[in-house]
């Protein structure tokens, strides 16, 4: 068994669970940032394994990382934490440009001063939204980013951190450029979870209606226990170097009603969809899908998840839950 220690940012969110589950699988011991004084997800990740080291700490809170870093003294860092909802990063831009971009960097300065021969290796949570107003279609490593949100423009700011970091100080820093991944643990706010959600609802008869914003927005979404598999293999490789992860299959909001509806023998979900301009963003991303062919070569890494079975398995997680 390996008893190899890492540090998770952000281990209450949908990645940060699939990651802790998938190291202790490994036999890691697995170390997490929790945020507040009380934070109500603690009992999540309590769940998964009570081993789990948890240390109060925020991105925004240099010394609190500090004191993680020196208390776990890890082998891998990943930084998954942030402020990661689109739509909210337009309403708290100074926030988010704290927290997702500002945070990382808070994280590759701690490391460097807690490890000045470079024996931790670190991975940062960087998102296909850098891509925004696409330039090129499919999106690679080497697509030129557009950012159209707060949220994007900060995750650009902590991407080229990382870049930085490992070209200026050699450090093992690598960058996962993920698009779209949902499971049942995804945020309730998202739209592939607000969706499967209230279909079990209106199937149900708990709910009539659900209102939401541009349907005819398109993403790669795949399943997020793929993707926490990649962050993994990132960090075991020689050299370090940014990713693109990604399912390669385009699908728009309709599509996910689609699946959802007649999954639980509803068709004709128009009448149970209502649009809603407060659901627009101020700028939007209209579609997003990823070429990973570097990681199938490099990583050996491939999605195994097909768009309408996770769509299929977030509603009937849903039902079960009700
Ligand atoms: P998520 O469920 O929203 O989780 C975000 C995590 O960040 C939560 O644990 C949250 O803690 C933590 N956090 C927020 N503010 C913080 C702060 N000030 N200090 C410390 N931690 C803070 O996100 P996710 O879907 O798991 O995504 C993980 C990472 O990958 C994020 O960086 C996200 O931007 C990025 N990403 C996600 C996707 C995707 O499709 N899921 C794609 C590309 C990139 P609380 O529980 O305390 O709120
Ligand atoms: N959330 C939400 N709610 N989105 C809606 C709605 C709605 O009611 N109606 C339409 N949409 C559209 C959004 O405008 C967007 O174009 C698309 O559905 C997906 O929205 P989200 O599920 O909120 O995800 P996202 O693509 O904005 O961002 C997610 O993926 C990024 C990777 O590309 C987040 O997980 C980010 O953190 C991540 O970086």
């Amino acid at each position: 068994m390996s008893s190899r220690r890492a540090l998770i940012t952000g281990i209450t969110g949908q990645d940060g669970l699939y990651l802790s589950e998938l190291l202790l699988s490994k036999g890691y011991q697995v170390h997490g940032l929790i945020r507040g004084q009380n934070n109500p997800k603690r009992v999540l990740v309590e769940e998964i394994s009570p081993e789990i080291v948890l240390h109060e700490g925020d991105l925004t809170d240099f010394a609190s990382i500090a004191r993680a870093l020196k208390a776990s003294d890890p082998d891998e860092v990943y930084n998954l934490g942030a402020v990661s909802f689109v739509a909210h990063s337009f309403r708290s831009a100074l926030h988010t440009s704290n927290v997702t971009g500002q945070g990382a960097l808070n994280v590759l300065e701690a490391i460097r001063l807690h490890d000045p021969d470079n024996r931790i290796r670190f991975y940062q949570a960087s998102s296909s939204e850098m891509f925004g107003k696409v330039q090129e279609t499919p999106q690679t490593e080497t697509t030129r980013f557009y950012p159209r949100s707060p949220y994007a423009a900060a995750k650009a700011f902590a991407h080229h951190m990382t870049v930085n970091y490992r070209e200026a100080y050699g450090m093992h820093a690598s960058a996962g450029i993920l698009f779209n991944h949902e499971s049942p643990r995804r945020g309730p706010e998202f739209v592939t979870r607000k969706i499967t959600q209230a279909v079990a609802r209106i199937s149900l008869g708990l709910q009539d209606e659900i209102r939401l914003g541009n349907l005819d927005a398109a993403r790669d979404w795949g399943f997020a226990g793929d993707y926490v598999e990649a962050m993994w293999l990132m960090l075991q490789q020689d050299e370090p170097r940014d990713f693109v992860i990604a399912t390669g299959e385009l699908h728009t909001v309709r599509d996910v009603l689609e699946i959802a509806f007649a999954h639980v023998g509803i068709n004709g979900w128009a009448a149970h969809v209502a649009t809603d301009a407060e659901h627009l963003r101020p700028s939007e991303v209209d579609h997003l899908v990823g070429d990973s062919s570097e990681a199938r070569a490099h990583l050996d890494w491939e999605a195994t998840t097909s768009f309408e079975t996770l769509i299929k398995g977030m509603v009937e997680s849903e039902v079960t839950a009700h």
